[in-house]
């Protein structure tokens, strides 16, 4: 297929019915396919959207363009689950097929108003000129799971943005609704996020100006920006587009970062914090648009789109791209936001293996032979050691996705995609590095899905999240040293699909 505009842009009743089937099938026979995280039924998935509790259930949305592994002509994919790890498909809920959202029904987010949830989201339109004009919109889901759009848009793009102004959150403070969107400052073209009120939900907004969160310069776009409390602190997560390295390294094409404040005025968009620059909120190749709330239960859940913008990912050729992280759950430490897997993550698991230190053979320790490639493995390595612990290893793990420790001085830890199969994506580097605390023990809670890693370090402290594309006969978990042996113990589960 030649992704051509018109054909990204082709109407989704002008395809196919067949075409689709044959897509979902080519899919579901992947050998890279994921079984319990959420992936595309078909085509591409990017940002999660609406993430809410609403009607006894956990909702979640996926951007999707169903037809390819491209970004085309895209829509909201509907979620549902009642323990967040099981996810239950419900089919596409906002379809581009208004005069508000021709060209996309882009991201955004949802809230329970009275006993519907209300759904708000940029509509994506071009012109004949192809000059794009971003429409904030809104839509009601009764509980039958009905959707039905509003007429007239929310909001259109103020005078001191261009034309990108998109991936609103809704929030509600007191009487007033608000909404922050990313935007792109038309007199700097700098990244900003825009704060918008209305009393009214359903019509007359305000522009409130920007949130004035740093004096730094905030690349030339922001997107996906997300505002939550924890222990009511306001943290802000969003995603600069082409900040300088210079405010905060990182090795991603786009960012995905976030920063702790103190204090968020609704009213005048004031963002306090002591936070000298924005932190990274996954240390590993692949997450980005993340997004966040604060839920009913009290906790606030994070999930993440693993994959980014502009980036080719070798599933592409079996026409399909992407997943969904795994739910995490927020909170913080000495300033800084962990994330942990939720309690019912554990209900994916069979019997566990208790894994502790074992003889070298061959220069490795052996720690499930036959660990498969869908897992779950925690594993505590003591203080003063420097090691290598393998993943999906071949035999003599010449291949393998390789965490690469150091727990006395100067320790880190550092994986290494390097070996780990097909590799794609190399020109922005094949590791990822984190320094750790020195002379401790490391933790480590790791979640394998064939082709996801998820990698929780020290209780969440920091997570490394990455796609890598092994065969899947490569199924061995070691360790190496050239020094000594290793000391660790821990438990080992093989999970269930969800
Ligand atoms: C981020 C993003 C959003 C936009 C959506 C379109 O990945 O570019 O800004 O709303 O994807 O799918």
């Amino acid at each position: 297929m030649e992704w051509t505009t018109a054909k990204r842009y082709q109407k989704y009743n002008e395809w196919d019915a067949d075409y689709l089937l044959s897509l979902q099938a080519q899919a579901d026979r992947s050998q890279y396919q994921l079984h319990y995280h959420i992936r595309p039924s078909s085509g591409l998935l990017n940002d999660p959207n609406g993430f809410s509790y609403f009607n006894n259930a956990w909702h979640v949305f996926y951007q999707q363009y169903p037809f390819g592994p491209v970004h085309g002509l895209k829509s909201w994919h509907h979620m549902q689950s009642t323990d967040l790890v099981h996810w239950v498909d419900q089919g596409i809920a906002l379809k581009p097929d208004s005069k508000l959202d021709s060209h996309g029904a882009y991201s955004g987010s949802a809230k329970v108003i009275d006993d519907r949830l209300f759904l708000m989201y940029t509509g994506n339109v071009r012109d004949q000129n192809w000059i794009r004009h971003p429409y904030q919109n809104g839509a009601w889901m009764d509980k039958n799971g009905q959707v039905e759009k509003l007429t007239k848009p929310l909001i259109t793009a103020p005078e001191h943005v261009t034309e990108h102004f998109r991936d609103p959150q809704i929030l509600q403070h007191g009487n007033q609704y608000y909404a922050i969107l990313g935007a792109q400052d038309k007199e700097t073209q700098t990244g900003k996020i825009a704060l918008f009120t209305s009393a009214h939900l359903t019509d007359k907004w305000q522009d409130l100006g920007y949130i004035n969160f740093t004096n730094d310069e905030m690349g030339y776009m922001i997107e996906c920006p997300n505002l939550i409390f924890i222990d009511k602190q306001p943290v802000l997560i969003f995603c600069p587009q082409g900040l300088s390295k210079e405010i905060t390294e990182y090795q991603n094409i786009y960012p995905n970062m976030y920063v702790v404040g103190e204090k968020f005025k609704f009213n005048s968009g004031k963002f306090t914090t002591q936070q000298a620059a924005p932190i990274n909120l996954d240390d590993g190749f692949d997450v980005y648009a993340s997004q966040a709330f604060n839920a009913p239960d009290g906790n606030a859940y994070l999930i993440s789109w693993v994959g980014l913008p502009d980036v080719s990912y070798p599933t592409d050729r079996e026409n399909w791209a992407n997943c969904l992280s795994q739910v995490k759950k927020l909170s913080l430490k000495n300033g800084h936001l962990a994330q942990q897997p939720v309690n019912a993550m554990r209900n994916l698991r069979s019997a566990g293996q208790l894994v502790r230190t074992e003889k070298v053979i061959d220069g490795r320790q052996i720690i499930e032979a036959h660990a498969g490639q869908q897992y779950e493995l925690k594993l505590t390595l003591a203080a003063n050691q420097t090691g290598t612990l393998h993943l999906a290893g071949n035999h003599t793990v010449s291949e393998s996705l390789r965490l690469n420790f150091a727990t006395g001085k100067d320790a880190y830890l550092e994986v290494d995609r390097g070996h780990a199969g097909e590799q794609f994506n190399t020109e922005y580097g094949t590791t990822r590095k984190i320094s750790l605390p020195e002379n401790q023990v490391l933790d480590l809670d790791i979640f394998i899905d064939h082709s996801l890693a998820e990698i929780f370090v020290n209780n969440g402290e920091h997570v490394m999240t990455l796609r890598f594309f092994i065969a899947p006969e490569n199924d061995k978990i070691a360790l190496t040293s050239t020094t000594e042996i290793l000391n660790y113990y821990g438990t080992f589960w093989k999970l269930t699909d969800m």
